[in-house]
């Protein structure tokens, strides 16, 4: 087991403190010794452990399981979507509910792995730049690890509830003025340059490998894997993890195919859709970055050459979609489905739409939307945009009244 920078290839030792390639300055994944995790697996007791990311240890780098700092991530639900489905005209048609996390966003699955990471580097103070779900979810593992906390989030474009976890679990909370890829910036250079400082973006490759365990669950939720993954982009770090797990599994011999990938990006945030359309294998940033979905507002996204990589392989798409189609989706999940979900997260059943209507995803397929995030975390959103409630006296006539009229 190994770092591989993902463009020359270059090996680090895996207990080396390093985000980025010392060659060419490019992004590290972990390559894991398949044999061995394959030997790991052999002993069915990891079967006996309920869904969760740790079931998944043998799969995870780390030196000393019963050193690490959880708060029971991962198990989350895979909601079967029949009236969505029917409206749509589909058979199977599935949400896997990350908003289920302790923290409300798939960030934990990560974030348990790289808070443990740093433990073992014996990091006392923890840093990330943030849209705001990564500063919830790092200030509730630093909490739970007794480790210092900052957090950098571009001023006055972060949803409430997010910043109120950050703030209620004890982080140091700075707002910049200005956007999450110079924030993503500062802080990237600033732990390059204070090895005392760790980083937990998803540019750091433990975040990974605590993410890919949503494709093992799903695997193991529908005993398969599904025809299609349908997930939110926004600094490609969880698509990349996503594509990870999927690949692995199949390297072991738990799966026998591989799902694609639909990428979905907002139209004004859309970097990674811009170079599919081109079919290139690079991207241009996104200056001044604008959506409603304020979870992936991102010009630059960190991780798009591994988010490409994974749309090609996987013979998948990139698409985008606009803040009315992800409205209209967030409604649509939770009117007809129940589930209460972020617009970056709704941005997967508007696109859904949109690969049904082009005939990409075929109506027999089966599909998978990952909701990444819970509704609660932006209100405000909701209530800007439907003010649907009615104000009446406090008699029982008012009510029998209105009743009548509705
Ligand atoms: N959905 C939600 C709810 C998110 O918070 C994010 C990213 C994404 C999707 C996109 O995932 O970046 O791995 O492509 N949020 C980050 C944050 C950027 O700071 O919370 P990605």
């Amino acid at each position: 087991m190994y770092f591989s920078c993902i463009n020359c290839e270059e090996k680090y030792s895996i207990n080396e403190n390093i985000y980025t390639c010392r060659k060419c300055g490019d992004l590290l994944e972990v390559k894991l010794d398949i044999q061995e995790v394959k030997r790991k697996i052999k002993d069915e007791k990891w079967r006996s452990i309920p869904i969760s990311v740790w079931r998944y240890s043998a799969f995870i780098p780390i030196r000393d399981y019963s050193k690490i700092i959880t708060l029971n991530e991962g198990g989350t639900r895979l909601h079967f979507c029949q009236r969505l489905a029917q409206e749509l005209g589909i058979k199977s048609l599935y949400v896997k509910n990350e908003g289920d996390n302790p923290t409300a966003s798939f960030k934990d699955r990560g974030m348990t792995v790289g808070v443990t990471r740093a433990c073992e580097l014996n990091a006392k103070n923890l840093i990330c730049a943030s849209t705001g779900n990564t500063s919830a979810s790092l200030a509730a593992y630093a909490a739970k690890a007794g480790l210092n906390c900052y957090v950098i989030v571009p001023s006055g474009k972060i949803a409430y509830g997010k910043l109120a976890q950050a703030i209620i679990h004890g982080a140091h909370v700075i707002r910049i003025r200005g956007d999450f890829d110079q924030a993503l910036k500062m802080v990237f250079k600033f732990s390059c340059e204070n090895k005392d400082v760790y980083l937990l973006n998803s540019i750091n490759p433990f975040r990974i490998e605590g993410q890919k365990t949503l494709s093992y669950e799903i695997c193991e939720q529908l005993n398969k894997p599904p025809d299609w993954i349908i997930i939110p982009v926004g600094n490609a770090g969880n698509i990349s993890a996503v594509w990870k797990g999927f690949v692995e599994f199949k390297e072991c011999g738990l799966i026998e195919s591989l799902p694609r990938l639909a990428g979905i990006q907002a139209e004004g945030a859309a970097p990674i859709v811009k170079a599919f359309e081109k079919r290139v294998d690079i991207i241009e940033p996104i200056p001044n970055p604008e959506t409603i979905a304020s979870a992936i507002r991102i010009g630059a996204p960190v991780s798009w050459k591994k988010a490409l990589k994974a749309i090609y392989e996987s013979k998948g798409v990139a698409i985008t979609v606009s803040d009315n189609e992800i409205l209209k989706a967030q409604k649509d999940l939770a009117s007809k489905e129940g589930l209460f979900v972020e617009p970056a997260s709704a941005s997967t059943i508007a696109g859904l739409h949109k690969l049904l209507k082009f005939n990409i995803i075929k109506r027999d397929e089966l599909v998978v939307c990952i909701a990444t995030g819970h509704g609660l975390k932006d209100p405000d959103i909701v209530l800007k945009m439907i003010d649907s409630t009615i104000e009446i006296e406090a008699d029982l006539n008012s009510l029998i009244n209105l009743i009548k009229s509705v």
